[in-house]
């Protein structure tokens, strides 16, 4: 397994894998040229991909991870967060990533050390055009959850 940069002009090819994490193109479009782009390849093959953006002073936020449903539940999205969280220590204080009220997305990023911070109320009906459904339940507020790095002094 190999995780490589992707830079601008290459993004738009991983956009299907982009929109598993976050299912309307406009949404994904807000942050698409942003930040940087990673991607875990294994072998030739895409199978996650994460784009991770700058919000403020020494502080990033994860706008998508995703990975393919058939490589799911295998360690790929560990790993690719395990690197990001790497990439960023001496960059960063906190990592902040938001997410819907899903169990298993929450407990994929409790695994690697996020914590709750805080949540923003009616997010996914504010800024979608349709209902968002995961796992057969509707998505309404947005939960942030952060990981302080360990290079911070705070
Ligand atoms: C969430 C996601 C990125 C995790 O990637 P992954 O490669 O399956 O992650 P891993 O195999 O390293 O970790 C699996 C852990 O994530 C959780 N998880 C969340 N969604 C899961 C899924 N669909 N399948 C399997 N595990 C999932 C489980 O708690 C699991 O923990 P466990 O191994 O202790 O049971 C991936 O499932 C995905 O792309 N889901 C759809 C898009 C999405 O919801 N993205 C997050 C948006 S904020």
């Amino acid at each position: 397994m190999k995780i490589r940069k992707i830079g601008k002009p290459q993004r738009r090819d991983f956009i299907d894998l982009l929109l598993l994490g976050d299912e309307q193109i406009e949404m994904v479009e807000r942050y698409l040229d942003d930040g940087e782009m990673f991607v875990l390849y294994e072998g030739n093959i895409p199978v996650s991909a994460s784009i991770v953006i700058e919000i403020g002073t020494r502080t990033f936020e994860i706008k998508n991870i995703a990975t393919w449903p058939q490589y799911q539940g295998k360690g790929y999205g560990t790993a690719l967060l395990s690197y990001i969280t790497e990439y960023y220590n001496p960059h960063a204080d906190v990592l902040y990533v938001g997410t819907g009220n899903n169990q298993r997305t929450l407990n994929f990023y409790k695994h690697a050390g996020f914590s709750f911070s805080h949540i923003v109320k009616d997010f996914f009906l504010e800024n979608y055009d349709h209902p968002i459904f995961e796992d057969g339940n509707q998505l309404i507020d947005m939960i942030y959850l952060k990981k302080v790095l360990t290079s911070s002094t705070e």
